[in-house]
């Protein structure tokens, strides 16, 4: 019987527009989705009441969601804060615990929030050229820190692994990433709840 099968392809990140030049899905999401998930609350219902503002933006290409394939793309976070605490993907676990994911940072500066259901938490720095490697069970959320600039990361991670959102709309992070004297600095989540029942 034939197995039929895909073409190798390639496509081109431009740095500088923070763009992939073919892609399958553009995804945005704005700070109306993020209901719940900033700690100043009053902060995010008046910049909320001012404007939806553009939070951050997904180039992926599409790929069956299998355990053989690499779902792939880049993730595009603006630049801002709601109150003290800067703009921030929603963040997940992915569906499909036992999945790891890569970052390779392309450009911007920022931080990668992540935890896991037993307790660990950890924050390390995004900058040009570095390469972050969340280990299976790790949730992950992206922070850009930077001033003016976007943080842009390429990812990679498995075709099924898909994504748990609803656990981190709940709990929240453990961590949160606020400016303090115009530096970025961690602090723990004051509504961060803990898991019911355990993960
Ligand atoms: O695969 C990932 O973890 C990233 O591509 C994220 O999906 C992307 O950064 C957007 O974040 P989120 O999916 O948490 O909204
Ligand atoms: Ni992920």
């Amino acid at each position: 019987m034939e197995q039929s099968q895909d073409n190798p392809f390639t496509f081109t990140v431009d740095v500088s527009e923070a763009k992939l030049d073919k892609y399958d899905h553009h995804i945005t999401r704005s700070l109306s989705e993020m209901s719940g998930q900033y700690a100043d609350q009053p902060a995010y219902d008046s910049a909320l009441a001012r404007e939806d503002v553009l939070l951050y933006e997904v180039y992926e290409t599409s790929r069956p969601e299998n355990s053989g394939e690499l779902l792939n793309g880049i993730s595009v976070l603006h630049p801002g804060k709601v109150g003290d605490e800067y703009f921030m993907t929603k963040g997940h676990f992915h569906a499909v615990l036992e999945t790891a994911e890569v970052y390779y940072c392309l450009k911007g500066e920022g931080m990668m929030v992540m935890e896991t259901p037993e307790g660990d938490w950890a924050v390390e720095a995004l900058r040009p050229g570095k390469v972050l490697y969340v280990p299976p069970r790790w949730a992950h959320r992206s922070v850009n820190t930077g001033a003016d600039e976007d943080l842009v990361t390429f990812f990679v991670y498995p075709g099924h692994a898909g994504h748990d959102y609803g656990t981190i709309e709940v709990q929240g992070f453990r961590k949160l990433v606020v400016e303090e004297n115009g530096r970025p600095k961690i602090v723990d989540n004051p509504r961060w709840r803990s898991p019911q029942n355990g993960r």
